[in-house]
């Protein structure tokens, strides 16, 4: 038996009920799940509970978790503030579809930190994105969007270009093909989609330059948080900024992962680069479901004339928002923000130890509450360095963590940890010496 089989032969002991669930599971979902971001090899686990920062799954084991949510719940689980917010909320109702005065209230507390005059509020990242671009497309008429090669921004048509593809179908990095995710989108839909590479300004401009006047907007998450976590060279944000005004499209940057989670006000602050369009989701709403788009009352304009539509039942509903606003207000404050990322960089730098005394090829990064390994030793520019990380092994320390009672990150070397506000020394501590001992296993797979 090779070393990674008998991490996942152990993993399959632990999870025997999982696995029974996950069989049944099958015959009323595709492949068992609800999203196929969560499918794992060889059976995911089926959660019981997560409280503060334990997940306890239905064979009873107990872990750590540092998935939190694909990052969405940077509040830590059922945070007690949270919970009584969405309790006693509940009680006064939990939809009407009509104004309230929690909605301002929560929009006050985003212009505050991301300097956007006017927002907008909807339920994932995925509408709010595809609200943003309609937004771009609108107020500039014009129809071309610049999106970079390995992002992710949603599921809806227009961006799910591109994301992952297969190296072969790519074509030259200065000027990457446009490859679709899915089957069911016709080329319509896509053809508007534009692709460069991140890091690379002459590609972004080489697009502009073949696409004069007609591109509405340039959408970018600040880090590559769908490639581990890719940062931005330091003249490349503000090198997208002056090319979006220097060829009249919109920056958008897409802050569903970074917002809150790198700063107080996201990549905007931490960068100090400021986008025309700024997306939200994830951490804003506490575990509930809430996105928001927001920008200045010029951009916005485009709604308040209706001449742009942005609608949705449940966008704004009671709940969600009096999750938020007790999230933005009392939970994610700067100081227990800072807590967090004080945190995370311990976790980082132990990991960075321990990757070097085991001489393994690969290397941690991180910011603010969030890091990862990247299963590479050179360090990741861009998606083509990404594609070519070692996926056996990234696969290796998922599951090998997890059967010591860690949940590193979400599944795959796609995806990074979130430290929440919730975790403690004694967490990371328990992290790192459940690392140490996964480490010599990865040497021999
Ligand atoms: C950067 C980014 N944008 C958009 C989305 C889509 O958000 P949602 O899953 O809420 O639709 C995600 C989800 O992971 C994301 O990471």
């Amino acid at each position: 038996m090779t070393g990674f089989d008998a991490i996942v032969s152990r993993y399959e002991e632990r999870t025997r009920k999982s696995r029974e669930v996950f069989q049944e599971a099958r015959q009323y979902l595709p492949r068992g799940v609800s999203s196929n971001f969560r499918v794992v090899d060889p059976n995911p686990i089926f959660i019981e509970s997560a409280v503060g920062t334990t997940i306890t799954d239905v064979d009873g084991n107990r872990y750590t978790d540092f998935a939190m949510a694909f990052g969405a719940m940077f509040v830590g689980h059922a945070h007690p503030k949270v919970v009584q917010a969405i309790e006693a909320q509940a009680k006064k109702g939990t939809l009407h579809a009509m104004p309230h005065r929690l909605e301002m209230s929560v929009a006050k507390e985003l212009r505050k930190r991301f300097g956007q005059d006017q927002w907008r509020f909807s339920n994932s990242g995925t509408e709010a994105t595809m609200h943003a671009i309609r937004l771009a497309r609108g107020y500039t008429g014009r129809a071309k969007v610049v999106k970079f090669e390995g992002a992710y921004h949603g599921a809806h048509d227009t961006v799910l270009v591109s994301n992952k593809p297969p190296l072969r179908l790519t074509g030259l990095k200065s000027r990457p093909r446009r490859v679709v995710w899915s089957d069911g989108i016709p080329e319509e839909s896509y053809a508007h989609t534009l692709v460069a590479s991140f890091n690379d300004l002459d590609s972004v401009r080489g697009q502009f330059q073949a696409n004069l006047n007609q591109v509405a907007c340039l959408i970018v998450e600040p880090i590559m948080l769908n490639m581990g976590v890719t940062e931005p060279d330091p003249e490349f944000l503000p090198g997208l900024r002056a090319l979006c005004d220097e060829y009249q499209a919109l920056l958008i940057f897409d802050e569903v992962k970074t917002g809150l989670k790198i700063a107080p006000g996201g990549a905007t602050e931490h960068y100090r680069v400021k986008p025309d369009i700024t997306v939200l989701a994830k951490a804003i709403g506490g575990g509930m479901p809430l996105a928001a788009f927001g920008a200045s009352a010029e951009i916005m304009e485009e709604l308040n004339s209706l001449r742009v539509i942005h609608v949705g039942t449940y966008a704004s509903n009671p709940v969600t928002l009096a999750a938020a606003e007790v999230t933005l207000k009392e939970v994610l404050t700067p100081e227990a923000s800072k807590r967090a990322f004080d945190l995370n960089r311990k976790l980082v730098d132990g990991y960075a130890a321990l990757i070097r005394e085991h001489k393994l090829p690969c290397y941690a990064n991180g910011v603010g509450s969030m890091g990862t390994i990247n299963f590479k030793k050179d360090v990741i520019k861009n998606y083509r360095d990404w594609y070519t990380l070692d996926r056996k092994a990234s696969h290796a320390w998922y599951l090998g963590m997890l059967n010591e009672g860690i949940i590193p990150q979400p599944p795959g070397p796609d995806e990074q940890w979130t430290i929440s506000v919730q975790h403690t020394e004694a967490d990371i501590e328990a992290h790192l010496k459940t690392f140490a001992r996964v480490a010599p296993l990865l040497k021999s797979l």
